[in-house]
C-alpha cells in the first residue's frame, strides 16, 4: 500500500492502475476509521485496485461545527487500510484540494434541502464539491458510501446522475455496535453516560420498525414513536423525520406511508451530534440487527 498526499500523484497512480487493466474502487472518508469504513473497503474490493481518501473537508463544516476537534488518526487509519488490502491511501493537505483563489462549488437541489440540509447550511454543497474533485482525481468505476449518512448517499447519487459521472455507486447498510448503536467516528466523543443514552436513537427507530411491521402506516404515529424515545435521551433533537426514501422529501404527519419509507434522526448527546436512520420495509430494527 502507498500513501500519497499530492493530487497529481494520485491521478498518476490511478492512471497506471487502469493502464494495467485494473478497475478502480474508491472509498472517500474523513478518517478516524472504524469497522463501518472497513465494510466499505471490503465492498470496494469488488474492483481490483482500491483507493481510500482521508480528508477532513472544511467546506462541509459550518463555522460552529466540529471540524477542529474531528479526530485525526492518520497512522492508525493507514495501518487499518493496509490490513484491509487497500492499494492507495490519499491524504492531501487542505490547500491541495482547495487551491488559493478557488471559488467553484457544486450546486445541490431539493434532495439536499430537508433533514441535515436544513440544519447544516452549505453542508451538502461542500460534500458534493469535494466528492466531485475526488472522483475526478481517482476516476473510480465503483465508489462505496455508508447509508448511515442516508441523505448524503441520495444527494451524491443525484449528483452522479445529473452530472453524468461515469461511476457506479454502492450504498452499504449501517454497521452497528453489538448493542445496536450505529458506528460513527463521533462516538469516541461520548462520555459513558452519553454513550448509554445514545442507544435511544436505535431504540426509537426500532419502535418505528416494529410498529410498521405490525401494520402501522400513518407517518405521524411512526414519527411520534421514534421522536418520543429520542427526546427522552437526547440533549437536543435536530429532527426526527419520516421521508420519501428516494427523494428524501419529508412526509406530512397525516400521510399514509408507501412501502419503502425513511425514518431519519439527528440529535445531540452533550455536544456530540449523531445521526441514524432506517428504511421501513427494507432494514431490520437496529436493536435486532446486532452482530
Ligand atoms: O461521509 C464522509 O465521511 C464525508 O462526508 C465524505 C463523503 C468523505 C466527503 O467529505
Amino acid at each position: 500500500m502507498i500513501v500519497l498526499h499530492e493530487p497529481s500523484e494520485l491521478r498518476a497512480a490511478c492512471d497506471r492502475a487502469r493502464a494495467n487493466g485494473h478497475r478502480v474502487g474508491f472509498v472517500p472518508t474523513m478518517g478516524a476509521l472504524h469497522d463501518g469504513h472497513l465494510a466499505l473497503v471490503a465492498a470496494a474490493r469488488r474492483a481490483s485496485f482500491v483507493v481510500v481518501s482521508i480528508f477532513g473537508n472544511p467546506t462541509q463544516f459550518g463555522p460552529r461545527e466540529d471540524l477542529a476537534r474531528y479526530p485525526r488518526t492518520l497512522e492508525a487509519d493507514c495501518a487499518r487500510c493496509a490490513d484491509a488490502g487497500v492499494d492507495v491511501v490519499f491524504a492531501p493537505p487542505g490547500e491541495a484540494m482547495y487551491v488559493a483563489g478557488e471559488e467553484t462549488r457544486v450546486h445541490v437541489g431539493e434532495v439536499a434541502t430537508a433533514l441535515c440540509g436544513a440544519h447544516r447550511p452549505g453542508h451538502f454543497e461542500g460534500v458534493c464539491t469535494v466528492v466531485a474533485k475526488l472522483f475526478t482525481l481517482v476516476g473510480p468505476s465503483l465508489a462505496v458510501f455508508g447509508r448511515k449518512d442516508y441523505q448524503q448517499f441520495r444527494v451524491i447519487e443525484r449528483m452522479v446522475r445529473d452530472l453524468c459521472l461515469p461511476v457506479e455507486l454502492v450504498g452499504l447498510s449501517t454497521v452497528r455496535e453489538a448493542d445496536g448503536l450505529a458506528l460513527s467516528s463521533r462516538n469516541r466523543y461520548l462520555s459513558q453516560d452519553e454513550r448509554a443514552r445514545a442507544l435511544g436513537l436505535a431504540r426509537g427507530l426500532s419502535l418505528a420498525v416494529a410498529a410498521f411491521e405490525a401494520g402501522e402506516r400513518n407517518a405521524g404515529r411512526l414519527r411520534g414513536l421514534a421522536l418520543g424515545e429520542v427526546t427522552r435521551v437526547a440533549t437536543s433533537v435536530d429532527y426526527v423525520t419520516v421521508a420519501d426514501a428516494d427523494t428524501v422529501v419529508p412526509l406530512d404527519d397525516r400521510d399514509t406511508i408507501p412501502a419503502r419509507t425513511l425514518v431519519a434522526v439527528a440529535a445531540r448527546l452533550g455536544a456530540t451530534r449523531l445521526i441514524d436512520n432506517v428504511v421501513l420495509g427494507e432494514d431490520p430494527a437496529p436493536l435486532e440487527a446486532r452482530a
